[in-house]
């Protein structure tokens, strides 16, 4: 062992520039939720406008929160993650800051051309050909990146957290590229090769794994990484995080027909998506349970530690999400929550409760390691971050039950003679109370991403990042 620097110390500046921006994207997209929340509680807030109508603000809402916020905490773990698990830095530099400045450049280029109303109209795949092909050309070179970096580790083995991140490279690089083939016909407008009912089970076979490659099985990576080092444990069992990992992603893949019950879709593809979503039940707690009980003998760090806290309640939040999607899929239950905020409860639940709940933990944990500190500039912050994250979730999450199982008993209501209960009108007013309660619970939470920046910026203006690159250097020579 020597303890001469080492010239292959990591590569925090692209995990840095990843992180910060994390933050911010999340203050954007989420800001953005909360005003396209209020559109629904006052809809005088679309001025009138095409540009600042709901129906345009709605899909830069979903495409910055996954792909700016959510996209950005994934580059930044996994980078992070990658080079620490294999003792190594990532294998260019350069290729590295391409995928920071592509990647923004996509972001970038959405919150232009979607408010003006360029989108292929699928969901979550709205971007228009040229940003896709950006897309597609910055995903495969993160792979080259992230790939080529475990290829020169100095481990033996590749943590269980890198199989994860590596199984949504993959697959998100093979959804995004099958799903957007089309034909374009002007530098704006594309169509899709795919027609009619073909063109559905596409969208949705991407739309379904988009949730759970890019917005669970990345996440899981982080969890396998994040959680045991924050309660200072090794992972439960190493076992089940084998069996987890090739569970998951065997099974994910078959789930998609779910969001399409009652359609042209064929009946069996129906129903085989729904006993595939029911089965994905077990992979899925599975990992939740591997993740909880890494804190056993750990528990009483949770009393103390507000990071650790983050990181076990988005662990809850995942495994009711996880618990709820199997049950909607079930076709009758499907009936009822189908086209009701039912749906959009059971997303935020998964996406603030568990995808934003984690990455804030782990973005916390990573920024003082990053900026060469000891901590964050204040632990009572993160606490104060914690408790407005969580009551914003559940108030969001409740409102949405509450006005889902409302607008699906109200409209299926039927008089004796066969004619509707209720005009849909008349069930659009119950929904009132729920949306202003949803605007309040996603106010909440922005707020805490508010309270987060400044304990970032506090954080990095103290910051040495010269030493967080020292220590860097020493822990990789320490480990030879
Ligand atoms: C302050 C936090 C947030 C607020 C207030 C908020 C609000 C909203 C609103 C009002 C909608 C439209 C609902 C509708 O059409 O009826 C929506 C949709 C959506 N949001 Fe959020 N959101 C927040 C955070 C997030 C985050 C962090 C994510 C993902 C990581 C996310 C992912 C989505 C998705 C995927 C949809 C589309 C759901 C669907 O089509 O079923 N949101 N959000
Ligand atoms: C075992 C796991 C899961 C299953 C079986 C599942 C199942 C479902 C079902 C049945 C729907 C409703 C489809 C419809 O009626 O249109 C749905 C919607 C959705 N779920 Fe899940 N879910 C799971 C986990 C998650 C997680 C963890 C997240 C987020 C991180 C998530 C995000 C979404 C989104 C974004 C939608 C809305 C899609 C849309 O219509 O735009 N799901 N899910």
């Amino acid at each position: 062992m020597s303890t001469a620097i080492s010239p292959t110390a990591y590569n925090y500046k692209v995990v840095r520039q990843f992180a910060i921006m994390t933050v911010v994207w999340g203050i954007l997209g989420m800001g953005l939720g909360v005003f396209i929340a209020s559109q629904l509680v006052w809809p005088e807030l679309n001025f009138g406008l095409p540009w600042t109508s709901f129906g345009r603000l709605r899909p830069l809402h979903t495409n910055l929160v996954i792909f700016a916020f959510g996209g950005c905490a994934l580059f930044a773990t996994s980078y992070y993650v990658v080079q620490r698990t294999c003792q190594t830095r990532l294998i260019s530099d350069s290729l590295a800051a391409f995928t920071f400045w592509g990647w923004q450049a996509v972001i970038v280029g959405a919150i232009v051309t979607l408010p003006l109303g360029y989108t292929t109209t699928k969901e979550y795949a709205e971007l228009e050909w040229p940003l896709a092909i950006l897309l597609a050309i910055v995903w495969v070179t993160y792979g080259l990146v992230f790939f080529g970096t475990i290829t020169k580790r100095k481990t033996k083995h590749i943590y269980v957290g890198n199989w994860f991140y590596g199984a949504f490279i993959v697959v998100t690089a093979m959804l995004h590229i099958v799903n957007h083939m089309s034909l374009p016909v002007s530098l704006f407008k594309s169509y899709s090769a795919y027609s009619g009912a073909t063109d559905a089970m596409i969208q949705w076979w991407y739309g379904h794994n988009a949730v759970g490659f890019f917005l669970t099985t990345g996440f899981l990576g982080m969890m396998y990484y994040f959680v045991p080092k924050q309660a200072e444990r090794p992972i439960y069992s190493y076992r089940l995080s084998i069996v987890h990992f090739w569970a998951l992603i065997t099974l994910y893949i078959w789930a998609g027909p779910h969001h399409l019950h009652y359609t042209a879709l064929p009946d069996w593809a129906q129903s085989l998506g729904m006993a595939m979503s029911i089965i994905l039940l077990a992979p899925s707690w599975g990992g939740m349970i591997n993740g909880m009980m890494t804190l056993s003998g750990a528990w009483h760090k949770l009393r103390t530690d507000p990071i650790l806290r983050f990181l076990v309640v988005s662990l809850a939040f995942y495994g009711m999400s996880t618990f709820e999607g199997p049950m909607m899929a079930i076709k009758t239950v499907n009936s009822l929550s189908h086209y009701t905020d039912w749906t959009i409860g059971h997303v935020h639940a998964g996406a603030l409760g568990w995808v934003a709940m984690i990455s804030i933990g782990a973005i916390y944990h990573m920024i003082p390691k990053l900026f060469g500190r000891a901590q964050m500039h204040s632990t009572a912050l993160i606490n104060t971050h914690f408790w407005l994250a969580t009551i914003g979730t559940v108030l969001y999450i409740a409102s949405m039950w509450v006005n889902g199982i409302t607008q699906g008993l109200m409209w299926r209501a039927i008089n004796d003679d066969g004619t509707l209960t209720y005009s849909f009108v008349e069930a659009l007013q119950a929904s009132h109370p729920g949306f202003i309660v949803r605007a309040l619970g996603g106010a909440f939470f922005a707020t805490g991403m508010l309270f987060m920046a400044y304990n970032v910026l506090r954080t990095v203006r103290a910051s040495n990042p010269a030493e967080a690159e020292d220590a860097a250097k020493i822990a990789v020579v320490g480990a030879h």
